[in-house]
C-alpha cells in the first residue's frame, strides 16, 4: 500500500466492478442517443457565479457543499456540483438555441462534487449521467424524459423503483403559496434556523426529516391547492401522457427538490432497497434558470440519474447486469520462438476485432492457465516446443475443456469462424 489513500467520500472503481458503472451508464445513454439527444461535454469546473446564480443562493448544495477555490490568475471558480447549469451556460454561449432548432436536447455523462457527509450513497465524487432539453414548453417534452428514464431503469432490469412527480407551479402562483406557507409556518414552533429557512425557501422546510417537524407539518398548504390555471392543466397533461404510455407514478405534493431553479413538473425515481440515499434519480423543469444565469426566456426541464446509487440499487435487487466476457482468446507461449509467434497472432486477432490477451511476464504453463480461466476468455491458445515443431497450435476450449491441434496458419480463421 502507498502512504496515500483516496479522500474521504470517495472510491475507485476498480476491475472488474468498473465495468458495472460503464454498463449502467451505456443503458441511461442508449435511450437518449435514441430520441434524439446529442452528447455535450463540459468542464468539471466554472465561474462559482453560474451555480450560486443558477443552483441558488439558498440551497445547501451552494451554501455548504461545493468545492470552491481560487486559481492563480484570481479566478473564483467551484468544482461543478451538477452540470445542469453548465449545459445551459454552454448552449448559450455558443448561440444553439438561435440556431432554430428548438428545443436543443443534448446527454451528457461525468462526475459532480458535493462537499456532503459521506454514508452509503451519498459520497463527495459521484458520477451522473443527465439530459436536458432546452427552448420548448412542452408536456410531451416533460413525458419523454420521464419515460426514457423509466425506460433506461427497466433496460437494466430494475424493479424497485418509483417515481415521484409533482408541479412546483411557476411565477404566477409560486409566490402566492409560498405566501400562505411562511403564515403557516410563522405559527409553528421552529428552531432558529428552520425559522431562517422559512424565511429564505419555505419549501425547503416540508423538506424537512425530523418527526418533530413533520408532525407540525400536518395541515401545511400544499402547492397543488395554489397552482394557476395554466400550471394546473400543463400538469394535467403532463400526468395523462403518461399514464397513457403505462408509466406508473406517485403524486407527491410535498416533493421538493434541492436546487432552486425548478418550476412547474418536478420529479423523482427512488429506490426502496437504499435507505436513506433512496433518490437514484430527480429532475424536472427549470423555465426561468435561463434568464437566472442572463439569457433570453427558454423553458427547458431535465434530469439526471446517479450511476453510483443506480449500482447500489442493481446490488440491491440481486441484478447482475450482462456484461460481456472483456476477453475471447488467451495465448499461452512456451519459450522465446512462441512467444514471437502468438504475439503476432494476437495482434491480428485484436485486428479483426477479436478480444485477445497475453501471458506476459515468461509464465510457466500452470500459471499462465490459471491467468487464462481468470480472463474469462473463451478459449486458450496454448504453443510448445513440440507444437512449434509440427506448425500446430493448441486450441483449448475453456469451458469443455476439449483441445485441439490447428495449424498456426489457419488459427486466426478457425478462431474467428468459431467465435462467430
Ligand atoms: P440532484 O437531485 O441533485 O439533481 O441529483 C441527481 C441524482 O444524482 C440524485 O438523484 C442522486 O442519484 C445523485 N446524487 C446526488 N448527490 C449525490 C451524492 N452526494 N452521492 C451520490 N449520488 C448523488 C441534479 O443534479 C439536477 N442537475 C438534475 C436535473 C437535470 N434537473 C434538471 N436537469
Amino acid at each position: 500500500m502507498s502512504t496515500f489513500k483516496a479522500p474521504k467520500g470517495t472510491y475507485d472503481l476498480l476491475p472488474p466492478e468498473s465495468a458495472k458503472y460503464l454498463a449502467v451508464r451505456e443503458a441511461i445513454a442508449a435511450p437518449l442517443r435514441n430520441s434524439g439527444y446529442g452528447y455535450i461535454e463540459t468542464p468539471g469546473f466554472e465561474n462559482v457565479e453560474l451555480f450560486a446564480r443558477g443552483v441558488g443562493e439558498s440551497t445547501d448544495i451552494v451554501t455548504k457543499e461545493m468545492y470552491v477555490f481560487e486559481t492563480r490568475g484570481g479566478d473564483r471558480l467551484a468544482l461543478r456540483p451538477e452540470t445542469t447549469a453548465s449545459v445551459l451556460r454552454a448552449v448559450l454561449e455558443a448561440n444553439l438555441h438561435k440556431a432554430g432548432n428548438l428545443p436543443v436536447k443534448v446527454w451528457y455523462s461525468g462526475s459532480q462534487y458535493r462537499y456532503e457527509r459521506p454514508q452509503k450513497g451519498r459520497y463527495r465524487h459521484f458520477s451522473q449521467v443527465g439530459a436536458e432539453a432546452i427552448g420548448a414548453e412542452d408536456p410531451a417534452l416533460d413525458a419523454e424524459l420521464i419515460i426514457l428514464a423509466d425506460q433506461s431503469y427497466r433496460a437494466l432490469g430494475l424493479r424497485n423503483f418509483r417515481i415521484l412527480l409533482n408541479s412546483l407551479g411557476d411565477k404566477e402562483c409560486r409566490p402566492v403559496y409560498r405566501a400562505a406557507l411562511q403564515d403557516f409556518l410563522h405559527g409553528l414552533d421552529l428552531d432558529e434556523e428552520t425559522l431562517r429557512r422559512a424565511e429564505i425557501n419555505p419549501l425547503r422546510v416540508l423538506d424537512d426529516k425530523r418527526p418533530e417537524v413533520q408532525k407540525q407539518l400536518t395541515g401545511a398548504p400544499l402547492l397543488g391547492d395554489y397552482l394557476c390555471d395554466a400550471c394546473k392543466a400543463y400538469h394535467e397533461e403532463v400526468r395523462s401522457l403518461l399514464l397513457a404510455q403505462g408509466v406508473t407514478f406517485e403524486d407527491d405534493p410535498k416533493l421538493v427538490r434541492g436546487l432552486d431553479y425548478y418550476t412547474r413538473t418536478t420529479f423523482e425515481f427512488v429506490h426502496d432497497g437504499l435507505g436513506s440515499q433512496s433518490a437514484v434519480g430527480g429532475g424536472g423543469r427549470y423555465d426561468g434558470l435561463s434568464e437566472m444565469i442572463g439569457g433570453p426566456s427558454l423553458p427547458s426541464v431535465g434530469w439526471a440519474l446517479g450511476v453510483d446509487r443506480t449500482v447500489l440499487a442493481l446490488q440491491a435487487e440481486g441484478i447482475e447486469p450482462d456484461i460481456p466476457s472483456a476477453t475471447s482468446v488467451f495465448a499461452v507461449p512456451l519459450g522465446e520462438e512462441a512467444r514471437r509467434i502468438l504475439f503476432a497472432k494476437v495482434t491480428e486477432l485484436r485486428k479483426n476485432g477479436v478480444a485477445a490477451d497475453f501471458a506476459y511476464g515468461g509464465k510457466g504453463l500452470k500459471a499462465a492457465m490459471k491467468a487464462a480461466n481468470r480472463s474469462g476468455a473463451r478459449y486458450a491458445l496454448v504453443l510448445g516446443e513440440r507444437d512449434l515443431a509440427e506448425g500446430v497450435v493448441q486450441l483449448k476450449d475453456m469451458e469443455s475443456g476439449e483441445q485441439t491441434a490447428v495449424g498456426v496458419n489457419e488459427i486466426v480463421a478457425e478462431l474467428e469462424s468459431r467465435l462467430g
